[in-house]
């Protein structure tokens, strides 16, 4: 086939796909009294529908959200620095909102959600080096699943109304994150040392509190620099008056 007719063919498909979203979001007009009840609801759906991501569009996964790696330094409760890599974020799009607010202007676009996801499971790859606490060595390597219950963060989308081919699109420029709290973690690892494994399993339950004190900062900045591109990657492939209509 020639290539230009490929290409037509790949952006029939890609307009396809995106009349086929738009048709199974639920729309919130602008006009609506209620508009803010309205995505209250329609976020979570927007969520579990976009879970998977759309690949025809490049939107990425929502469940599981990746991270490549995350490293955390030797701060806080934990003596010793972590690796983790290959990181599988489950749970967003089991999400409720809990409280909402929205300003949008023909300039300008605030999005503020409190949102609770029942259970988020973290799951990675980790190493860890010269990791000796308290005279016991954690030195291992394996795979983790961090459970962490209730979990309540406060999300804001910051962001410009943008033109592009005659179509007003919104284009997020910062995303701040704060986190709530946590109801309850829990800890499961698989360790090369299954000894070493239980003994951090142990360590981690008992100590999380501590812990996520110390990368509170530091997660909340990587949750919002992922929520960012998640955000843009859907928010680029939607004129704002067919995802918000008037
Ligand atoms: C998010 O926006 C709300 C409402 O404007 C504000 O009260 C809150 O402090 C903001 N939180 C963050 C993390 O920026």
């Amino acid at each position: 086939m020639h290539s230009s007719s490929v290409l037509v063919l790949v952006l029939l498909g890609a307009a396809w796909v995106n009349a086929q979203i738009l048709s199974k979001l639920t729309l919130c007009s602008q006009s609506d009294p209620k508009f803010k009840e309205c995505l209250k609801d329609a976020i979570p759906k927007g969520l579990a529908l976009l879970g998977a991501g759309v690949p025809e569009l490049n939107i990425p996964p929502i469940d599981p959200m990746k991270m490549d790696k995350w490293e955390v330094t030797a701060e806080g409760p934990l003596t010793f620095p972590q690796t983790y890599t290959n990181i599988d974020i489950h749970g967003h799009t089991k999400g409720k909102v809990k409280d909402l607010d929205i300003t949008l202007t023909d300039t300008d676009f605030f999005l503020s959600i409190d949102l609770v996801c029942d259970e988020v499971d973290y799951q990675a790859d980790y190493v860890y080096e010269n990791a000796i606490l308290d005279g016991v060595d954690y030195s291992s390597k394996g795979k983790t699943s961090t459970m962490a219950f209730n979990y309540d963060s406060r999300n804001n989308f910051t962001g410009t109304i943008i033109k592009k081919d005659g179509e007003n699109y919104i284009s997020i420029t910062k995303v701040d994150v704060e986190s709530l709290g946590v109801d309850d973690m829990k800890f499961k690892i698989d360790s090369d040392d299954p000894e070493v494994g239980k003994k951090m399993a142990k360590l981690f339950n008992e100590k999380w509190r501590d812990m996520i004190k110390e990368t509170k900062p530091k997660y909340t900045k990587i949750y919002a620099e992922i929520y960012k591109n998640e955000a843009n990657a859907f928010f680029s492939k939607f004129p704002v008056n067919q995802i918000f209509p008037k």
